[in-house]
């Protein structure tokens, strides 16, 4: 039995990957196997790419070149990582997938949302998201504690832009929730860590039901 696809969703500072985590070890707890991984990146060819976009090494290329850096390092995510846990029967939890790229280079930023499209038809195919969980934050919020998190370290490219552009990836998001709610779902990430953690275990419990997972421990062979 195919394994179930998640994937966390939002802007900067949203509390993605601490709540992407959180949900990888708690369905750990009830015997599911699980692969947490993240993009871009996530494997090791797509962690070169990773290096080459938030570097900004490959800025002068421009956006169009960018956006197909992301979405080859998909596919070398989904081809090594995702797809073949997805068939041993594994959960996926994914921080940040393909709409990231739909917000992020597309309502955002300044890539023709139709070759976004195009790409992730070709790319994603039918290895499509079970559940996607948008962690939304005020941009204004948001940046402070990524500034906060980063404390004395270098300001990621996408970091630096203007708060105005954190307020597009924001609405970008409400938008795509609002457009997709069979698979979207929006978590009101303002709460404490322990309140937005309960939101998302509802959800998942409500829409992929863990219960049903067959159970394997992990020290079975992979
Ligand atoms: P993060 O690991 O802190 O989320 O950083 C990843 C950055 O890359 C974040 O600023 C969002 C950006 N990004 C895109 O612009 N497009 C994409 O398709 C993905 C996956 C990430």
């Amino acid at each position: 039995m195919r394994g179930r696809f998640i994937t966390f969703e939002g802007g900067e500072g949203t509390g993605k990957s601490t709540h992407a985590a959180m949900l990888a070890e708690r369905l750990k707890s009830f015997g599911i196997r699980v692969q947490l991984t993240r993009e871009p990146g996530g494997s090791p060819g797509a962690e070169i790419m990773r290096h080459l976009l938030l570097s900004g090494v490959a800025r002068p290329l421009g956006a169009d070149v960018e956006a197909v850096l992301f979405a080859a390092a998909r596919d070398d995510h989904l081809a090594t990582l995702i797809r073949p846990a997805l068939e041993k029967g594994r959960w996926v939890v994914c921080d940040r997938f393909a709409d990231s790229t739909r917000v992020y280079q597309g309502a955002a930023g300044r890539v023709d949302p139709k070759i976004i499209r195009a790409m992730e038809r070709v790319v994603v195919g039918d290895t499509k998201p079970d559940l996607t969980l948008i962690l939304d934050v005020p941009a204004k919020e948001g940046m402070r504690r990524a500034t906060e998190r980063r404390g004395e370290g270098t300001v990621d490219r996408v970091e630096a832009e203007a708060l105005a552009f954190h307020e597009k990836l924001r609405d970008g998001f409400l938008t795509l929730a609002a457009n997709e709610p069979d698979r979207c779902v929006l978590i009101d990430a303002t709460l404490s860590k322990e309140e937005v953690g309960e939101q998302i275990w509802r959800v998942v419990t409500k829409k992929l039901d863990p219960a049903t997972a067959p159970i394997e421990f992990e020290d079975a062979a992979s």
